[in-house]
């Protein structure tokens, strides 16, 4: 299959290109978008085999449902069996935005879209394009993120092109993401509203709105026990082609360790990739250090980690050492995605 990629630009008039890749989704044809978090890969929610060509473009098991992205509010009651007070506030507070709240889902949702659950994941995404191209496709778009299953999450349309050329119609090019790591998924099912996912939207944020919010036991944890609520947290997510230690425990020490342990790595020719900070990255002695950006700034963090993954695949590393990270605030939701990319894999000095 030929895959055309189209550019669009901020402060330009897309609409033309936009209703024309709407039509394709209409078709029954699969187009990635940006979104302010991830790219994602788009077919028609409401068509069977939309969803089928979006599980096999992306090499992914059909029992991990997808996301459902609408335009605006008024198209959310149609695919719910109800929308309670709560997601109405917590819409209020954050759509369009970075959250995903789960509900009932009516009939007009087809189990092929929701991986034969009864629930399904609605998100608004606060992005231009992604709006614009939700209205031209009819409404509702599924779209996970547009990488290939086990692959970090595409933050560049390049990225995308790696995974999904020749796989589907349309890639839209609309720069670089503004997040970095998926939204937040909470489960509205639940007398006290659960996250499923942690993200941008963290835990303080959505208690500001709520009395009481709980939190998916799964989430950090390798060894709970308990299988994760999200079908998708409990794959190995997020994986690097390069084997991923994470090393907790005093800096200097943690710069020490991973100095140690490269030589030794490269020793037995392997090409070590690092994951530091700002203040720590000139310390390193690894074939490819980078600094994800300040410790205590979140954003930055977050939305480099990705990228940096994805850079040392294209370098060919096969082993990569990072620093670990804060867990307060949107800390948790890069530390769930690192802990995953490690395979939970954490070495303490
Ligand atoms: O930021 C995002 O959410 C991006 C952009 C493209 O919107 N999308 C995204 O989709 O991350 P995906 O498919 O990569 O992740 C969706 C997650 C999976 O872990 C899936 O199991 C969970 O949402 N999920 C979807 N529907 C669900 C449901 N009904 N119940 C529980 N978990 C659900
Ligand atoms: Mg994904």
């Amino acid at each position: 299959m030929d895959t055309q990629i189209i550019r669009v630009d901020e402060g330009h008039e897309n609409t033309g290109l936009l209703r024309q890749a709407g039509e394709v989704i209409k078709a029954g044809g699969l187009v990635a978008f940006p979104t302010e978090t991830v790219y994602g890969l788009g077919g028609d929610a409401m068509n069977p085999d939309s969803s089928r060509k979006i599980y096999a473009a992306k090499g992914r098991p059909s029992d991990n449902p997808l996301i459902v992205h609408i335009c605006c509010m008024e198209d959310l009651a149609p695919i719910v069996k109800e929308i309670p007070e709560a997601a109405r506030r917590l819409a209020e507070a954050f759509w369009p935005g970075p959250l995903t709240m789960i509900f009932e889902k009516s009939d007009l949702i087809p189990y092929e879209t929701t991986g034969g659950l009864d629930t399904v994941a609605v998100r608004m995404p606060n992005h231009p394009v992604a709006m614009e191209l939700i209205h031209a496709a009819g409404g509702y778009i599924a779209a996970p993120s547009a990488n290939l299953s086990g692959r970090p999450s595409p933050t560049l349309a390049k990225y995308v092109a790696e995974d999904m050329v020749g796989r589907i119609e349309m890639i839209i090019d609309g720069g670089d993401v503004e997040i970095g790591l998926e939204s937040t998924i909470i489960d509205m099912t639940e007398d006290i509203p659960l996250i499923l996912r942690p993200g941008y939207i963290t835990k303080e944020m959505l208690e500001e709105v709520l009395q009481s919010v709980g939190e998916d036991k799964a989430l950090m944890s390798d060894s709970s026990g308990q299988a994760p609520k999200a079908p998708g947290m409990k794959y190995r997510h997020y994986a690097p082609k390069g084997e991923l230690t994470i090393v907790d425990g005093d800096l200097r020490r943690v710069v020490e360790y991973i100095n140690e342990q490269t030589m030794f790595m490269q020793e037995k020719g392997h090409k070590v990739g690092i994951i530091g900070t700002d203040a720590t990255i000139a310390g390193y002695s690894g074939d490819l250090c980078k600094s994800v950006g300040e410790r205590d700034e979140e954003a930055t963090i977050a939305k480099r980690l990705y990228r940096t993954l994805r850079e040392f695949d294209d370098e060919g590393v096969t082993v990569i050492f990072s620093e670990s990270f804060d867990t307060a605030g949107m800390g948790q939701a890069i530390m769930n995605r690192l802990l995953k990319a490690a395979g939970h894999h954490v070495i303490r000095v």
